[in-house]
């Protein structure tokens, strides 16, 4: 891994799939769940690398991806943001549902280059973007989505905290949430839910109820 580029190593570690809930989307996904994460730790424990969060679809942007492409007037003509955006799932299915622009941040150079390949994949226009933008202002941002964040509690925390001043000044931020720990339970106004079919061995079961929640500016 150390002499591969990112890209290379995702492409190489990945097949260019769907999920079932989003046979429009194509993404590099891994499919041995399990060697793939055991690769990957093997190799994290000697470089200090993150989990290969952009090699799989998690449920809660499987959903809001869902809700995008079944209710594009949601994003058609906005200017998007696909927080934590992982494989870039969601900010395709923005792109696809008519937005005018969409940005994709992740932290992990990895996702960075998931991002790029899956919206080249799809054919669409997703600009990948390098950093944590997490406690800054959004100006220009017509809409936040963000799919599965709410796993850590100091992510979730620091995440929502922002999410919410972001809501306030009159942006759409929705989250989708297949009922992880530290999803906020109030302040929060459901928008739409889809049943997920997931990976026995990623997620412990074979569906997720999965929720899309617009975040309101107070709790
Ligand atoms: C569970 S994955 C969800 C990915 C994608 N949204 C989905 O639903 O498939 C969480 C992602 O959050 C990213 N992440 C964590 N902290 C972040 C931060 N402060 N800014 C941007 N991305 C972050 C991770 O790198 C990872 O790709």
């Amino acid at each position: 891994m150390n002499n591969q580029s990112p890209h290379d190593f995702v492409r190489d570690n990945t097949t260019l799939t769907t999920t079932p809930l989003l046979p429009e989307i194509q993404l590099h996904l891994a499919t041995e769940v399990t060697a793939l994460w055991q690769a990957t730790e093997e190799t994290l424990a000697a470089t200090n690398l993150p989990p290969p969060y952009w090699a799989f679809a998690w449920p809660g942007g499987q959903a809001v991806a869902r809700l995008l492409l079944d209710r594009p007037e949601l994003v058609a003509g906005k200017s998007v943001l696909d927080f934590a955006a992982g494989t870039g799932l969601v900010g395709i299915a923005a792109a696809r549902a008519g937005a005018a622009r969409v940005q994709s941040c992740d932290i992990d150079r990895f996702a960075l280059s998931a991002i790029a390949l899956n919206a080249g994949a799809n054919g669409v226009e997703v600009k990948p973007v390098s950093a944590d933008l997490v406690d800054r202002p959004l100006p220009g941002i017509d809409v936040v989505l963000a799919g599965d964040v709410c796993y850590e509690r100091p992510m979730a925390e620091r995440v929502t905290a922002w999410l919410r001043g972001v809501a306030a000044t009159g942006t759409l931020v929705l989250l989708g949430d297949p009922g992880r720990a530290y999803v906020p339970t109030s302040g929060i106004e459901r928008v739409g839910a889809y049943t997920v079919p997931t990976s026995l061995e990623l997620e412990d079961r074979e569906a997720r109820d999965t929720t899309i929640w617009r975040l309101l500016p107070d709790a």
